[in-house]
């Protein structure tokens, strides 16, 4: 355990520079090589490291054979993978934050990894600092997992927060954050939901033990969210967290999805504000566990991987053979459950002409679909004239709710519908 082991670092942005402060003077790991784009982009890591470590011939630092682990925190697929896939082939040990990459490559890195006998660590792939994934590979492992649901997003997370704490909207919500440095320039991953899709996917490939197609995993964000939905949703008792969920049902068929949704106002993740992320799983030994913490950053960040890379070094001081509880031991592909087949409560925010019969044919439409209505109430009438139908359907299955929805939309007195959000139970 005293063998110093040499890393070599591709990154030095914000994750990359919490590693090199964390292990500016660390006795047992070296950074040896640190891999970067723009030698002469200006970086706040005076006395941390030695200038010279700096390059961008990245090959260099994969072939090099002093280096044993590969801390990759470039992020996106190209040139990541290609240049992962050669780490690995040098035999390489990977270290990553790389949520894209484990979700959309992760079948065939970890067949390479398993093949070359190296090991791929990723905890920081998914919420930043909260240690999720190795808690669910080795402390939790004999548990069987009902469900895993969280908010993973903190960009996302800190938007709808503020949304609900200072009545802005979305919009101004989204500069503020990126002006805070929550959200990026191009925040389209994030509030798109596909950031989420890639996180679930790694959770429920880990908890379930099958692989995930990331195209199979159904995704919503918050773009269409509105300061109506935000409030209504606490009127009804509701909180309003972009979710994403996976659930296996006795067939095996997993229900993973992420899209807005209306949580229970009095639940643990309900109280998961701005930029934090929070994890409930369910497994069948331990009950309830939910995790809650920072979801990004360069320390909480940097932790994870410091984590990673402690738990590797240990393992190579001790043996070559990678410990098996920490090596993707799945190929199977796991059977995704359309979202037409899922089932939740809806809420629905129409907007219509103010002409007296409305709420009544809203209501046949509902009810001819066999979608059971839970509360429907008109709030007020529009400065334009139109007015406002609120309604809360009891749970049913989504393609009829769909079905129900495209007949209201042919009525001629409804202006439009203007969301549609899940609620979860
Ligand atoms: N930011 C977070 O809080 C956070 C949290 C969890 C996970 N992650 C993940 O961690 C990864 C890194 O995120 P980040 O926020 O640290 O990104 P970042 O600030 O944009 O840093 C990226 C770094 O990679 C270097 N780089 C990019 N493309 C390169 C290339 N083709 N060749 C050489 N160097 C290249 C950049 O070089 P230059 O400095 O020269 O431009 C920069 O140092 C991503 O996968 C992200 O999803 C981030």
């Amino acid at each position: 355990m005293n063998r110093k082991i040499k890393i070599g670092l591709l990154g030095a942005g914000v994750v990359g520079s919490g590693v090199i402060k964390t292990l500016a003077h660390n006795p047992s790991i070296e950074i040896k090589k640190i891999g970067v784009k723009d030698l002469n982009k200006k970086r706040d890591l005076n006395g941390y490291v030695d200038k010279s470590a700096f390059t961008t011939n990245i090959n260099d630092i994969i072939t090099d054979p002093e280096i044993e682990i590969i801390v990759e925190v470039l992020g996106g697929l190209t040139p990541t993978k290609d240049i992962v896939m050669q780490a690995i082939q040098n035999k390489k040990h990977i270290v990553t934050a790389n949520k894209d990459l484990i979700a959309t490559y992760g079948a065939e890195l970890f067949d390479l990894a398993k093949k070359m006998g190296v090991q791929i660590q990723f905890e920081a792939s998914v919420c930043g600092g909260i240690p999720i994934i190795n808690t669910l590979k080795q402390t939790l492992i004999a548990n069987k997992f009902k469900k895993i649901i969280g908010i993973l997003n903190g960009t996302t997370n800190y938007i709808l927060s503020e949304m609900l704490n200072k009545k802005m909207n979305f919009e101004m919500c989204l500069k503020e954050a990126q002006r805070e440095g929550y959200a990026e320039p191009d925040p389209i991953n994030d509030i798109s939901g596909k950031d989420v899709a890639y996180k679930i996917a790694i959770l429920a490939s880990i908890a379930f033990g099958e692989r995930i197609k990331i195209e199979d995993v159904f995704y919503e964000g918050i773009e269409k969210i509105s300061l109506a939905d935000v409030f209504l949703a606490e009127d009804l008792g509701y909180r309003l967290k972009l979710i994403g969920m996976v659930e296996q049902e006795e067939s095996g068929l997993l229900d993973i999805r992420v899209h807005p949704s209306f949580i229970k106002k009095n639940s643990t993740l309900a109280s998961v504000f701005g930029a934090n992320n929070g994890v409930l799983i369910k497994g069948d030994l331990v009950g309830e566990l939910t995790f809650i913490g920072p979801g990004a950053g360069s320390m909480p960040t940097a932790s994870s991987i410091l984590g990673d890379i402690n738990m590797l070094r240990a393992q190579l001081a001790s043996s070559k053979n990678p410990n098996p509880l920490f090596v993707c031991q799945h190929s199977d592909y796991a059977k995704i459950k359309p979202i037409s087949e899922t089932e939740n409560g809806y809420f629905l925010r129409i907007q219509t002409e103010d002409k007296s019969g409305v709420v009544g044919q809203v209501g046949t439409i509902f009810g001819n679909a066999d979608v059971s209505i839970d509360t429907l109430t008109q709030r007020g009438i529009n400065p334009d004239g139109s007015a406002s139908i609120t309604i809360l359907t009891h749970v049913v299955k989504e393609k009829k709710l769909q079905k129900a929805i495209s007949e209201v939309k042919k009525l001629n007195t409804i202006k439009q519908v203007e969301n549609v959000i899940r609620v979860l139970e």
